[in-house]
């Protein structure tokens, strides 16, 4: 495989950026291109059709920026569409599934493994067949949370009561010890994420994005520079995303975020 030097990733909106600050943080030196599609966010309400067409045209604008390879930050796309664009595309694209079936195993004792996503996601059943594919033993208890992601584009901070009933809400499915650890399998919920485990104490949260970025030296041959450069793109022009972005962003910052007309690719 042709060596790395450009990595495309790419959301709905904010949420990729838990993936791009992870990649960021295990992996230094790298040229990334985040596409965040503000102007058409959220994903896991929608069908699968309309999801991987979305999907196709967000690849299709990274490879416009030249990108050698994509990262789909995004746990709906990476549910619904992501046979489909690694078959069609003529890039190598890692979605987020594979490392995190493999770390939610691993991570838990009792085999009984909690998920939280979008609705497309949990209707997918993506998570639970990889993780029965690695352990046949495993019980997947699977809840959509529909209400976390627009919370999450709209500014609501974690400690926000809004967010902490919603969160709370959600959690009761997995209530009486029912799981050891829960997949946060959207990319946008680790924001939420000190208040997930303020709520389940005892309960091992997965972050998607993480074990994507601890893996991803060995999935893919990276060529790193000096110092880690990230140019963003939105497809909605005036929507606050660098300001989120930065409150969120802890290894590299959201300075310049530019507009891009997502119909055109
Ligand atoms: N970050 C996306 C995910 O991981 C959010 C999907 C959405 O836009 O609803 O699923």
């Amino acid at each position: 495989m042709k060596r790395i030097r450009r990595l495309g990733v790419f959301d709905s909106g904010l949420g990729g950026l838990t993936v791009l600050n992870e990649i960021c943080k295990y992996n230094e030196g790298l040229e990334i291109v985040y596409f965040g599609d503000t102007a058409r966010v959220p994903y896991g309400s929608r069908s699968d059709e309309t999801i991987l067409s979305y999907a196709r045209q967000d690849v299709r604008f990274l490879m416009a920026q030249e990108v050698d390879a994509v990262v789909v930050a995004c746990g709906t796309v990476s549910a619904i569409a992501i046979d489909r664009l690694q078959a069609e595309m003529d890039i190598p694209i890692f979605g987020v599934i594979p490392s995190a079936a493999k770390a939610a195993v691993e991570s838990s004792r009792t085999k009984r493994i909690g998920l939280i996503g979008t609705a497309a996601t949990v209707r997918s059943g993506a998570y639970k067949r990889t993780i029965t594919q690695i352990e046949p033993r495993a019980e997947v208890v699977a809840e959509a949370c529909p209400l976390l992601v627009p919370l999450i584009e709209n500014g609501c901070k974690p400690d926000d009561e809004l967010a902490e009933l919603a969160c709370k809400r959600y959690l009761e499915a997995f209530g009486g010890g029912r799981v050891d650890t829960i997949v946060m399998g959207c990319t946008h919920y680790p924001f939420y994420r000190r208040t997930f485990e303020r709520l389940a104490p005892g309960v091992s949260f997965i972050d998607i994005g993480e074990a994507l970025a601890r893996e991803l030296a060995s999935l893919l041959p990276l060529a790193k520079g000096e110092s880690t450069r990230v140019s963003y793109y939105v497809s909605d022009s005036d929507t606050g995303f660098g300001e989120i972005a930065s409150r969120f962003l802890t290894v590299v910052e959201a300075k310049e975020v530019r507009p891009v007309n997502i119909e055109k690719y």
